[in-house]
């Protein structure tokens, strides 16, 4: 009998099966295409793994409780397997989905699953398929008994953070574990964008070569700056094929599997202006419009002016520093905001210690989160002293890069976006004031004096005067 169970066995399952073993456990792994099954067994068969055939062995398998990862495809492939599999499941088994699932799912089949006595895990797993072999990021919530049940066997596979403590821990009920997830990849979307910018303006803006490119982001990659991404891209830089850089020829045209656009309609949903992720989406949906690029390029030129100065290159990194503080802020706004709106208890400093380890995002920004967090408990992270200190060095060269992007048309969406944020956060009298006005005149929506706490009125703009009405109708 095995004591965990991994269904699943692309490369994600494999890894975090053969992980799981290494740590002393035994693990039946079960896939629905024989030939995966087949494969992982013939490549790691020698280890204490079982395989199963069908669902009906793979439960057989399993001591009880059961406990049962899946990692696999989310979406439908997930409602098929535990449809598989619950024939076949006990009272108190425990099934874990450690895919990319968008979270309303995850609270549905949480639900569903309860009025059938199975307890449900909806867990974020970061790391890729090395993280995932040596150890991930792992985000799970949903039912609290099943947690402590696992917790043993997930804290051993889990990444461990700079100081030792495993990058997994309860995020809280229902969909917090998937959410959490969705938002961390929103954020690296973000964080992708931005780098991908950085590259842009030096490519393009000031015409550097690769080598200097990867030179300059090598020497950002410290302290706050440090990230995971950063370091993955300097390694990119740095890749040749047959002596020749292979970057120059990859498509530029980027996909996406859905968590960064579900973090954006999240966001709007809870109303967070999360415009960094939201332009780092839309800046790959407007990458996939390839040939309409080509097309309007021999329509319109760029602006007619010499390269940047080399110089621009030491504002770069201090934008980039800006508007990364930026995003995450956002970012924590659109956790904080959602779970609230689900009515979770929910603590953002526990999903950001989870990310200082094994995940995409990792980062010296996070240490630091942490600390404003626990002391200031800010409202927001922007004002934290350090945030806001290093804010008030690192703003100047964004306004710097964003200016000079728009000067020789260089499309800088989250960058600009990330300044246009914090100007807007910053501002005490936004033109909001006229907005108001304009959906009182069109649409008698009322609108609401500086000086009257909250009492609506509307007028009829052209000229007959204002009426004060007892609350906003249409509002
Ligand atoms: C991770 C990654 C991982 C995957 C994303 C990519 O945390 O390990 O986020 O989950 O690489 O799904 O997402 P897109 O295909 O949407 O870019």
């Amino acid at each position: 009998m095995a004591q965990i169970g991994m269904a699943g066995l692309a490369v994600m399952g494999s890894n975090l099966a053969r992980n799981i073993e290494s740590k002393g456990y035994s693990v039946a792994v079960y896939d629905i295409d024989r030939a995966a099954g087949q494969r992982f067994m013939d490549a790691y068969g020698d280890g204490k793994f079982e395989a199963a055939w069908s669902p009906e062995e793979f439960a057989g398998k399993l001591e009880r409780p059961r406990t049962i990862i899946m990692m696999i495809r989310a979406g439908g492939p997930v409602d098929s397997l535990i449809g598989a599999l619950l024939p076949y499941l006990a009272e108190g088994d425990i099934l874990i989905d450690g895919g990319n699932s968008d979270f309303h799912d995850t609270r549905r089949r949480l639900e569903m699953l309860a009025e059938k006595g199975i307890r449900y895990i909806g867990m974020g797993v970061s790391g890729g398929e090395q993280g995932a072999l040596h150890g991930p990021s792992l985000m799970p919530g949903g039912d609290r008994a099943a947690w402590e049940h696992v917790k043993p066997v997930l804290t051993a596979i889990a990444a461990k953070a700079p100081d030792g403590t495993p990058c997994c821990a309860y995020l809280g009920p229902d969909g917090a574990g998937h959410l959490t997830k969705t938002v961390h990849n929103g954020i690296e979307y973000g964080e992708m964008q931005l780098i991908c910018e950085a590259y842009h303006v030096m490519r393009d803006g000031i015409g550097l070569r690769q080598e200097e490119i990867a030179e300059a982001f090598g020497s950002w990659n410290t302290g706050m700056m440090n990230s995971y991404l950063m370091s993955a891209t300097i390694d990119i830089l740095n890749y040749r094929e047959n002596g020749e850089y292979l970057l120059p020829r990859i498509l530029d045209v980027a996909g996406q599997k859905g968590t960064g656009k579900w973090t954006v309609m999240e966001a709007a949903i809870s109303g967070v202006p999360a415009t960094v992720t939201a332009e780092a989406l839309f800046a790959r949906f407007l990458s996939g419009k390839k040939e309409e690029r080509r097309q309007a390029g021999a329509v319109f030129s760029a602006p007619d002016l010499p390269g940047m100065d080399k110089g621009t290159v030491a504002d770069i990194g201090a934008a980039l520093l800006a508007a990364r503080i930026v995003l995450y802020a956002q970012g924590c706004m659109t956790l904080q905001e959602a779970a609230g709106a689900y009515g979770w208890d929910f603590d953002i400093g526990t999903a950001l210690r989870l990310w200082r380890g094994g995940c995409i995002i990792r980062s010296g920004l996070l240490g630091p989160m942490i600390e404003a967090f626990r002391e200031q408990k800010p409202g927001n992270l922007m004002v934290a002293p350090e945030f806001a200190e290093t804010l008030d060095k690192t703003i100047p060269s964004l306004r710097r890069i964003a200016a000079e992007g728009a000067l020789h048309g260089i499309p800088l969406p989250a960058m600009s976006s990330a300044l246009s944020f914090f100007d807007g956060y910053r501002c005490a009298k936004l033109p909001a004031n006229l907005l108001q006005a304009q959906r009182d005149y069109f649409g008698a929506h009322g609108y609401v004096l500086e000086e009257s706490s909250g009492t609506s009125r509307h007028t009829d703009w052209t000229g007959k005067g204002g009426k004060i009405l007892s609350g906003a109708y249409n509002a």
